[in-house]
């Protein structure tokens, strides 16, 4: 029996297989007016064709909590009633493929407001539908970000509150899980750095200071999202400096106080906090930052990063490496991944009969 495609429980939620969609921007929402951070056409064509193609879950892309936590100018949101509904339509085709319906929820902190990758993803102003960016402290990305505002108590309160509400619209969008965004540079993984806090209040210095933000997020979110709802949070294991960053160490300790918090499932990435690190990529490069914390935890994990072929993936998980694995560009090159896999490894999965003919 092949691993990748046995269902996983988590709460009441039961994943068909553990082949997942991790969350991946698409820049194309309009970046202002009624229609700003509402999932178009090429939303609902996209994640649909993936469900079509068997993948188990799909966590769409990050989706800012407010305008301001937004990526980009062009990222979808959920802060208010016009893109609940927009979402529905995308939520409620994922359930007719038997495929589980997540949303990354995102705040991207001081590296907000840039412009599309392929227009060069440099920081932009007012003048291109940007924004001043906000962070724990005052301190730039890289020389090419602009300086971000540091946040105060009662701002930092505000945007904890946006979580909250947030989740909610995501429940009322028919969401099945929700993922916090706690990597990649963006905010939360900014208050959890002493690479990007420098903060001297309750919100920096010691590790129970620099992830209290994230863990004030986690019991927020928690407090609104159902009991029987599986709450995910995504973290970069490691900011691959040698010093004065985030580290695996800090990743399990955290690991931990997430799960005591309420979350269900640790979707292991790494990096986006230190410009001009070397990070080793190769196939799997980040399973072992998922391998420790499933080893040295009871938290389920997912692994992500690189992983392309369905031996390799189907090994992660008979190995105890990981509980599910999340292929992104290689499901942006073929969304049927989920169903060439079971042909492959000979296992089950969903097939929509207008496709029974591809058996
Ligand atoms: C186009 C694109 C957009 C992405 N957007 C997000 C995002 O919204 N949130 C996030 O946590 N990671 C994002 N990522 C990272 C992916 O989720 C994933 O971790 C990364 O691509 C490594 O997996 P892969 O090698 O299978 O592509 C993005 C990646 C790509 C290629």
């Amino acid at each position: 029996m092949s691993a990748l495609f046995q269902p996983l429980r988590l709460r009441e939620v039961t994943v068909p297989n553990r082949v997942w969609m991790p969350p991946m921007c698409q820049y194309s929402a309009e970046p202002e007016g009624p229609s700003a951070g509402v999932p178009s056409d090429w939303h609902f064509a996209h994640y649909a064709a993936r469900a079509a193609g068997g993948t188990g879950l799909i966590i769409v892309e990050a989706t800012g909590v407010s305008p301001e936590g937004r990526i980009s100018p062009r990222d979808l949101g959920l802060w208010n009633d016009t893109q609940v509904e927009a979402f529905r339509r995308i939520t409620s085709f994922l359930r007719t493929q038997g495929t589980v319906p997540a949303v990354q929820l995102a705040h991207a902190g001081r590296k907000a407001s840039t412009d599309r990758p392929w227009k060069g993803g440099a920081p932009v102003g007012p003048d291109a539908h940007g924004w001043q960016p906000v962070g724990p402290s005052a301190l730039a990305f890289d020389a090419r970000h602009p300086v971000p505002t540091e946040l105060t108590a009662a701002q930092i309160r505000e945007i904890v509150g946006q979580f909250a509400d947030a989740a909610r619209r995501a429940l009322d969008a028919g969401f099945e899980i929700i993922e916090i965004h706690g990597a990649h540079g963006y905010l939360i993984h900014e208050f959890l750095s002493p690479h990007s806090n420098q903060r001297t209040d309750a919100y920096g210095g010691s590790y129970e200071n620099r992830s209290r933000f994230a863990l004030e997020v986690v019991d927020a979110v928690r407090e609104v999202w159902p009991d029987d709802k599986p709450l995910f949070f995504r973290v970069s294991a490691t900011d691959w400096l040698d010093e004065g960053g985030w580290t695996p160490d800090d990743t399990v300790r955290f690991a931990r106080d997430l799960q005591a918090h309420g979350v269900d499932l640790l979707d292991v990435s790494t990096g986006g906090n230190a410009s001009g690190v070397r990070i080793p990529t190769g196939p799997g490069y980040q399973v072992p930052f998922a391998a420790r914390v499933k080893a040295e935890t009871t938290l389920p994990v997912a692994a992500v990063g690189l992983i392309t072929d369905a031996e390799h993936a189907e090994k992660i998980l008979a190995n105890g490496e990981a509980d599910a694995v999340l292929l992104g560009r290689e499901l942006l090159r073929n969304p049927s991944w989920a169903q060439a896999a079971a042909r492959e490894l000979d296992g089950a999965v969903r097939i929509p009969d207008q496709y029974a003919w591809s058996i």
